[in-house]
């Protein structure tokens, strides 16, 4: 390939990548699929790696990060970032919209209502078509400037539509983490016994702040714009600004409305009041512009904020109710989680009646009593959460909480690890809630996938002593099974089926059911594409655990500990004998692109400037080499990134193993023609 053919193919792949970005985070059409989407990502990648010299800021391999920034950089805005006037009631709107029409005697004024969205505000620069720059809030003078985070949001186009818009321009908007990728995001933390994330918008701004773009990449944010800042004036109102803006590739919420007088404000605040809460993000009012940008002007600013906009906040979906009861749950990693039972109560449409607790320290932080009155809220996540107590209404009745120091429901004494939060009950093979969560651990989707087993029927089953471990499943008979309560010959057919084709799951949703702590089905995927087989898994030590990407200390202790256990072993044992998949299947192993690097072991320290830390790792994976973790005579290579820790590179030195730099290693691998 020459370098301008090279040229041309980099710019048309960029094209088309950049259409099916667009196509898929902003209009939710997949028109390709994602194998053939990270194939022609990974051939501009390498075009770029191999042609450096094309490297652009707006490419869109920037969007999968890999810059590390150390400290952000303070900038100033160009154009302040103001705040807005607040208000719960209605009468200061009607007085807000007086004071408009006040200084604007004789004119129509039109409004453009939004929703006020709960994340992150940022100002983002485009020069000449590209995303030149963008910087957080901070204190509205100044913030810090975190492009390389915001390269990572797929819906801000990196490079935008030609419709009109000046050479240089700002647009104002909200960055948030999605309800739904919160959700996941905390459901895989849950599975791994790591801390939750508090609630969206938290999870939103540390995400913004973080050092490695490439984590902020997958924590996969979103961001809604609603402002357009110019010098030049290319329109008059807002509403045609957000139009246009939309043109130009950014993703405008559809909510918003224009409204001809108070009333339809008031009307648009109605309608959103519930429905705001279908929406995929959190919102906590709305916001009222008056919608000609000359009148904007005429109105002016106070000294915080602007007289043509104001936000109406909906009242914090808050209730007060008593704590009866704390009640407290086991789960399949005898984790104990507290929950607590309260009198019902009607908030932000639905009735509640329990809340989350989370730990022994929530409960003593609150100075949680049974009997207190106390405060419940929704938040982004699904079960509501007590928000304080109200001390005032306390009663001398108001009982103290004993944390249990025995499982709930089996008795054994539990225990509670230096550091952590939760108590656990150690009787994993006794607990009946383990056993049970096990089970449902075991069957569901992303695991072994058995069709017509449920709930009550592992409930039926282990209460008939039908089955002790999950590997009795696979020696149920259809007697047995048409036995149980509800059984007739069909569904017992059905189930027998679905178990047997259970025994079909690959390898990486085996390890994943067999419930090892801290091993997600991402991790699962991890150690099964690198191992290859259980057994190599059950024999790798610490070192050669920690040296798969992704994969910490905390994880490898925990897969060693469980290999470690005899009832373990029996369990894999009895579970490779009724035929489950315990190695990669064949096509997959051949994820392999090369063997250019087959023998050689490797240990990466520092940072890179075409890589990120754990996409040096898979390349040396992908072209057939081996990662080791520390420096030892019988390592083969030293990878030398920027800013090494001088110990390692004295070490190898001393040892006389090669150092390779970036380029060096590039090379080696093959990564250039
Ligand atoms: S317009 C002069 N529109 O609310 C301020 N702001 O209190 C113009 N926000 O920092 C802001 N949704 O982060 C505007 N639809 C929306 C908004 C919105 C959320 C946030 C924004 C700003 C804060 C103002």
């Amino acid at each position: 390939m020459t370098r301008e053919e090279a040229k041309n193919t980099i710019e048309k792949l960029r094209e088309e990548i950049s259409y099916y970005n667009e196509q898929y985070y902003q209009n939710d059409t997949s028109v390709v699929s994602d194998i053939e989407f990270d194939h022609l990502l990974e051939k501009l990648n390498q075009l770029e790696n191999s042609y450096p010299e094309f490297k652009t800021s707006d490419s869109p391999t920037q969007r999968v990060g890999g810059t590390i920034t150390k400290s952000f950089e303070t900038v100033y805005h160009r154009y302040p970032m103001l705040s807005l006037g607040n208000t719960y009631s209605e009468q200061e709107l009607v007085d807000f919209d007086k004071r408009v029409r006040k200084a604007l005697p004789d004119q129509p004024v039109e409004y453009i209502c939004e929703l006020k969205f709960d994340g992150v505000a940022l100002s983002l620069t485009y020069e000449n078509g590209i995303l030149a720059r963008g910087v957080t809030r901070g204190d509205g003078e100044r913030g810090d400037d975190i492009t390389a985070n915001i390269r990572t949001i797929r819906t801000i186009p990196l490079k935008i539509k030609e419709v009109g818009l000046p050479g240089i321009f700002e647009v104002r908007g909200e960055a948030f983490l999605p309800l739904s990728s919160f959700t996941r995001i905390n459901k895989v933390r849950e599975e791994n016994g790591e801390a939750l994330l508090a609630n969206p918008r938290n999870a939103a701004s540390g995400t913004l702040k973080m050092q490695d773009s490439s984590v902020v990449a997958k924590r996969q944010l979103d961001c809604y714009v609603y402002s357009f800042l110019a010098d030049e004036e290319v329109v008059s109102t807002h509403a045609e600004a957000i139009s246009l803006l939309e043109k130009a590739g950014f993703n405008v919420s559809p909510t918003f409305r224009k409204c001809k007088d108070i009333q339809e404000v008031i009307k648009y605040i109605e309608d959103w009041e519930f429905k705001r809460l279908e929406l995929p993000l959190e919102t906590d009012g709305i916001v009222i512009k008056v919608n000609s940008y000359s009148q904007q002007k005429a109105l002016g600013f106070t000294a915080k904020s602007p007289r043509w906009a104001i936000a109406y906040k909906y009242k914090a979906k808050s209730a007060a109710t008593t704590l009866h009861s704390i009640e407290y749950n086991v789960g399949r990693t005898g984790a104990v989680t507290p929950v607590a039972n309260l009198e019902p109560v009607k908030l932000a449409g639905t009735v509640v009646k329990r809340a989350s607790i989370h730990n022994a320290n929530f409960i003593a932080e609150m100075d949680l009593r049974l009997g207190d009155t106390v405060f419940v809220e929704k938040g982004g996540e699904i079960i509501p959460k007590i928000t304080g107590v109200d001390f005032s209404k306390r009663t001398p009745e108001a009982e103290e909480v004993v944390y249990p120091d025995h499982c709930p429901a089996c008795n054994t004494p539990l225990i509670r690890q230096e550091g952590e939060a939760a108590h656990y009950c150690p009787n994993d093979f006794g607990c009946p809630p383990q056993i049970k969560a096990r089970f449902e651990h075991f069957i569901q989707r992303k695991a072994m996938n058995i069709d017509g087993l449920g709930e009550r029927t592992i409930e039926l089953m282990l209460d008939k002593k039908l089955v002790h471990t999950v590997a009795d499943l696979y020696k149920l008979t259809y007697d047995e099974i048409y036995a149980l309560e509800g059984f007739k010959d069909l569904s017992t057919q059905n189930l027998l089926a679905g178990i047997e084709n259970s025994r079909k799951a690959p390898f990486e949703n085996v390890l994943f059911a067999i419930g090892i702590r801290y091993v997600g089905r991402t991790v699962a995927e991890k150690l099964a594409r690198h191992f290859k087989n259980i057994d190599e898994i059950a024999k790798a030590d610490k070192e050669a655990l920690v040296a798969v990407p992704e994969i910490g200390e905390r994880i490898a202790d925990s897969v060693i500990g469980y290999f470690r256990d005899p009832d373990h072993q029996q369990l894999i044992n009895e579970l490779k004998a009724a035929g489950l998949q315990f190695e990669l299947a064949e096509e997959e192993k051949d994820v392999q692109i090369s063997d250019t690097l087959s023998g050689k072991s490797f240990v990466v320290s520092g940072v890179f400037e075409n890589f990120g830390r754990e996409e040096i790792k898979e390349v040396i994976v992908a072209h057939g080499g081996k990662l080791v973790s520390s420096i030892s005579a019988k390592l083969d290579y030293l990878i030398a990134g920027d800013k090494m820790g001088p110990a390692k590179k004295e070490k190898a030195e001393s040892l006389n193993i090669p150092i390779l730099s970036e380029e060096e290693f590039i090379k080696m691998a093959g990564l250039v023609r």
